[in-house]
């Protein structure tokens, strides 16, 4: 490879040669790959040590390259519309002549597709002529990384490439709806829930529990910083961290916010960070005061619910 390559064509070289990189999103940073590729793919799971199970979402450029692969349909053509690119993850059914490897859909004959948001890996994605599957940037059930120095923290010298595009803006991950039946919502996510009802005109169910559907988001134990987490704390114990939602007047060195003035938006962008922050300095266990439950606020309570399992 020349040196002097920037950094989107050094991602393209070794995404030609079949490597996995770290590439930026505005939700969080992806383990990205060439979808197409069975060689490609089986690296994913083997850095993040997911199971083969749980297939991977692709990442796409454009409608016409989702088109090669997936069937659509007027659901989708309306909430493409109005959200992508962007932070919303559809499953679609699978065409029989795409060239997806079965690798990353486990063979089943749907596809968890999205079309990000980030320029440098949009620049990127027009330059391949294959998508790229990307699960988060994380080791499986661990916290998702929002930044370069995360990837690092993740995966060390096992990765070949990080694409630097700085912190990713939303924070958390993208929201997953399938179209392949009724809608459903499959992971609460970047697109608030209100606002895909209002586009689809009705309450779109959400599955919290659906066994039939693998979703990291509905396994257990996930987003986990290794620690235990308690709940609705409104008095933490000693050297306990304390994560608050709004900057108190009387504060402590071990007590860290995710925003100054209750915006859950600001919080949901701060959580991983924060999670990630207080493993690193150690703390025993953490304490999470009540935050409300509606908007980003939903998200956050999951994720921390998930974090919080045994
Ligand atoms: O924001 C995001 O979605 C990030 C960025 C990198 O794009 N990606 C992400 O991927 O969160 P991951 O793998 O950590 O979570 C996506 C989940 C998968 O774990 C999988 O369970 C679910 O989406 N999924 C993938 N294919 C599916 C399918 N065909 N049906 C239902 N769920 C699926
Ligand atoms: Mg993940």
């Amino acid at each position: 490879m020349k040196n002097n390559l920037s950094n989107i064509k050094k991602s393209k070289y070794y995404l030609d040669k079949n490597e996995c990189i770290a590439i930026p999103t505005e939700t969080v940073y992806g383990l990205a790959a060439n979808a197409y590729s069975k060689k490609a793919s089986l690296r994913i799971f083997k850095l993040k040590k997911r199971t083969r199970k749980n297939p991977l979402i692709v990442h796409y450029y454009n409608l016409q390259m989702l088109e090669n692969d997936c069937f659509t349909n007027k659901n989708f053509y309306k909430l493409y519309k109005k959200f992508c690119p962007g932070p919303l993850t559809f499953v679609l059914k699978l065409k029989k002549k795409s060239k997806i490897s079965k690798n990353v859909t486990n063979n089943k004959k749907t596809l968890a597709v999205r079309f990000p948001n980030h320029p440098k890996t949009k620049k990127l994605l027009r330059l391949l002529n294959y998508p790229l599957a990307a699960p988060s940037a994380n080791i499986s059930k661990k916290i998702s990384p929002v930044s370069k120095d995360d990837v690092e923290e993740e995966f060390g010298k096992k990765i070949k490439f990080i694409l630097n595009g700085g912190r990713s803006k939303i924070g958390l991950e993208s929201t997953i709806i399938s179209l392949v039946n009724k809608p459903q919502i499959l992971r609460l996510g970047g697109i608030e829930r209100s606002k895909i009802n209002k586009v689809l005109k009705k309450n779109i169910r959400y599955n919290k529990t659906n066994k039939k559907i693998e979703v990291p988001g509905q396994s257990k134990l996930h987003y986990s910083p290794g620690i235990p987490i308690r709940l609705n704390v409104s008095r933490p114990s000693r050297n306990e961290a304390f994560i608050l939602i709004k900057k108190r007047k009387k504060t402590f060195n071990t007590y860290f916010y995710l925003s100054k003035t209750k915006n859950l938006k600001e919080a949901g962008k701060n959580l991983y960070k924060t999670l990630r922050i207080i493993k690193n300095k150690n703390y025993k266990s953490i304490a999470v005061e009540k935050i409300p439950n509606f908007g980003f606020g939903e998200v956050i309570n999951d994720r921390l619910k998930r974090a919080s399992s045994k």
